[in-house]
């Protein structure tokens, strides 16, 4: 296959580590027998920086022009303090709404080389787990109403949670359909018991349900799934929950794997184009050093083969891969135990998992 691939490198360690996941894709498209073409565009504050705006149109164009997007991270403290509508947080809010990306799947797994860079307690950490979060991406109060107004104490500001039965069914569907290829179970989160807009959320999720076979339906409060998944993560297989719970718990389950360095993601809408990024952000911090982690942007090369391209035995090698550079000791810092001398920077970390591909 030949594909066309927009590359948004973004801010901080953004560019570094798409860099890394592109030498990656390269190298199992040369041994699989795939060319992809890759286009650069600009979003986030280096394109505030270029053109004074998060996401120029040229950006979307070449977005939708393409068979998927790759993209780093946006965002560091230059631009925090820039009026909402023009931070570079709008940039990624902007792709996802405009690319139609209503689904966000986000893996979290415990990789057994790593179990001792888990925080939980031993017992827990011998269950493992293997879950997956699919998280609403273009609804909820990321997307609805926002202001200000006068209250009836003075200046007020407020944020609305809407959610259509249109937008509930979709996602629904997304997640039982990923329970059937996995282990049938379906948690669905929310706070039935605050909001109208989970009461709706619950509702409509049993209903979808029903056409499932194989698929059971659990209620978790949103609360008592953020303890859950220190208590027992083994009990999780899917998680379905909006937009704002999902981002949340998903950061959540990325710590307990050990490092928020691991965690890839793929959004999708209804046609075969995604946009593949790791979930931490830009890391202004680790910019320049060389310590950051570049397997959480490798693994999202390894989604976006599976998900947008049905590329699944490719993405099984860059996985594969992966998990045998783990296992055979390679450590970035994030992943070493506290106080190891000898780490592999970005670059190296990279050149480790080429070798085994
Ligand atoms: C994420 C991020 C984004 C979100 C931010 C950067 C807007 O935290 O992808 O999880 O909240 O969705
Ligand atoms: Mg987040």
């Amino acid at each position: 296959m030949e594909l066309n691939i927009a590359l948004i490198k973004g801010d901080g360690i953004g560019p570094e580590i798409v860099e890394s996941a592109v030498a990656v894709l390269e190298k199992t498209g040369a041994r699989t027998g795939h060319t992809f073409h890759f286009t650069e565009y600009l979003a986030g504050g280096c394109a505030i920086d270029a053109t004074g705006v998060p996401l120029p149109q040229e950006t979307v164009d070449g977005c939708l022009a393409s068979d998927s997007v790759l993209l780093g991270a946006v965002g560091g403290p230059k631009w925090d303090t820039l009026p909402g509508d023009i931070r570079p947080e709008k940039a990624l809010l902007g792709l996802r709404s405009k690319l139609g990306l209503f689904t966000n799947l986000r893996p979290a797994k415990l990789y057994p080389a790593l179990a001792g860079k888990c925080p939980l307690r031993a017992d827990i950490v011998e269950q493992g787990f293997d879950l997956l979060m699919v998280r609403e991406l273009t609804g909820g109060i990321y997307f609805g109403e926002r202001g200000r107004r006068e209250g009836p104490n003075g200046p007020e500001a407020y944020d609305t949670e809407a959610y259509s039965v249109m937008e509930i069914e979709r996602i629904a569907h997304v997640a039982m359909a990923a329970a059937q290829k996995r282990r049938g179970s379906v948690i669905s989160v929310d706070k039935a018991n605050v909001l109208e807009s989970s009461r709706l959320w619950r509702e409509t999720v049993h209903r979808i349900a029903e056409q499932y076979e194989g698929v059971t339906v659990t209620d978790m409060l949103v609360d008592n799934t953020a303890q859950q998944l220190i208590r027992n993560p083994s009990q999780f297989d899917v998680i379905v929950t909006t937009n704002m719970f999902g981002d949340i718990l998903s950061d959540e389950a990325s710590q307990i794997t050990g490092s928020i360095g691991m965690l890839p993601s793929a959004s999708l809408g209804e046609g075969s184009r995604g946009m593949y990024e790791p979930i931490h952000g830009s890391a202004p911090r680790l910019t320049g050093t060389g310590r950051a982690n570049p397997i959480a942007t490798i693994l999202s090369g390894a989604m976006m083969l599976r998900y947008s391209f049905n590329l699944g035995a490719e993405a099984d090698i860059i996985e594969k891969a992966v998990d045998t550079a783990l296992n055979d000791g390679c450590r970035t810092a994030d992943l070493a135990p506290a106080g190891t001398e000898h780490t592999l920077n970005c670059t190296e970390m990279t050149k480790e998992i080429l070798a085994r591909i």
